[in-house]
């Protein structure tokens, strides 16, 4: 596979076209960024270990029957994706409650939700990624009625496999973001990345809510450790993926 020209960088993936139109090759980088980039710095090895842990991810999922834009991963930090037209939304399922739910709303962080939340953010930063109503959604025509059905449909059935292999990490998925695309025949399926970037999530065993964190709010919040928080996720996750095979 020869690899083509730059077709888009975001904050933490480059996407490169191939010699095959219909395959993509995305390179995770260490960059790591917070608040719409005001906050920037960098991960070392987040890179390699978000690739690592998506791939698994997509893995896992592709073998419960939910269809993903993963192919195989040619490299360590890089990934052999379809091509696909994204969903310009950001998809965040809550089960616990953290983050902008708690600022927006009062609950107190920790609470469990009774059933889990499906959000729509639109993704724009220059906007700000707002929070988007179903009726909002429609208006800027940003999804089908049919699309949006679809897509929580699927972020429903993704968290509950999600929440399982996580468990069996001793991780507690308290919240998580999803992109979805539309494929060469116009299904929707699961892209982007699922890593410690676009999760949140709390070591099951540990009580204390700074130690618990072992995803991207360790630096967004300034908690420390972040690389082997980073690590310490993906040598969970290859242990749940050996004792699964
Ligand atoms: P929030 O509580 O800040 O709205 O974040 C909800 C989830 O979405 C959390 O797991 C982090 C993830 N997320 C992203 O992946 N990208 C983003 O730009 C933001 C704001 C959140
Ligand atoms: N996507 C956010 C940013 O712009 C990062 C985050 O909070 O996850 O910088």
């Amino acid at each position: 596979m020869s690899v083509n020209s730059k077709l888009y960088e975001g904050k933490a993936k480059i996407l490169y076209t191939t010699d095959n139109p219909e395959i993509l090759l995305a390179d995770f980088k260490d960059d790591a960024t917070a608040f719409n980039a005001q906050k920037r710095g960098s991960i070392v090895g987040k890179g390699i270990i978000n690739c690592s842990i998506s791939s698994h991810l997509f893995q896992h999922l592709e073998a419960q029957g939910i269809k993903t834009h993963y192919i195989d991963s040619p490299a360590a930090n890089q990934m052999r994706v379809k091509a696909v037209k994204i969903v310009p939304v950001e998809v965040v399922v809550r089960n616990i409650a953290a983050g902008s739910l708690c600022q927006q709303t009062g609950l107190p962080l920790g609470t469990v939700l009774k059933q889990p939340l499906v959000e729509f953010y639109y993704k724009n930063d220059e906007l700000g990624d707002p929070l988007l109503t179903r009726d909002r959604l429609q208006l800027m025509e940003l999804a089908t009625e049919e699309q949006v059905a679809t897509i929580t449909n699927l972020a429903l059935q993704i968290n509950k496999y999600l929440q399982g292999f996580w468990q069996q990490c001793g991780i507690t998925l308290v919240d998580f973001k999803l992109e979805f695309g539309l494929d060469s025949q116009y299904e929707v399926i699961l892209a982007d990345e699922i890593s410690p970037d676009t999760c949140r999530l709390w070591d099951a065993t540990v009580d204390d809510p700074n130690l618990r964190v072992m995803d991207k709010d360790r630096f967004r919040r300034d908690l420390g450790n972040v690389e082997n928080a980073y690590q310490e996720v993906l040598q969970r996750v290859l242990k749940a993926v050996e004792s699964n095979k």
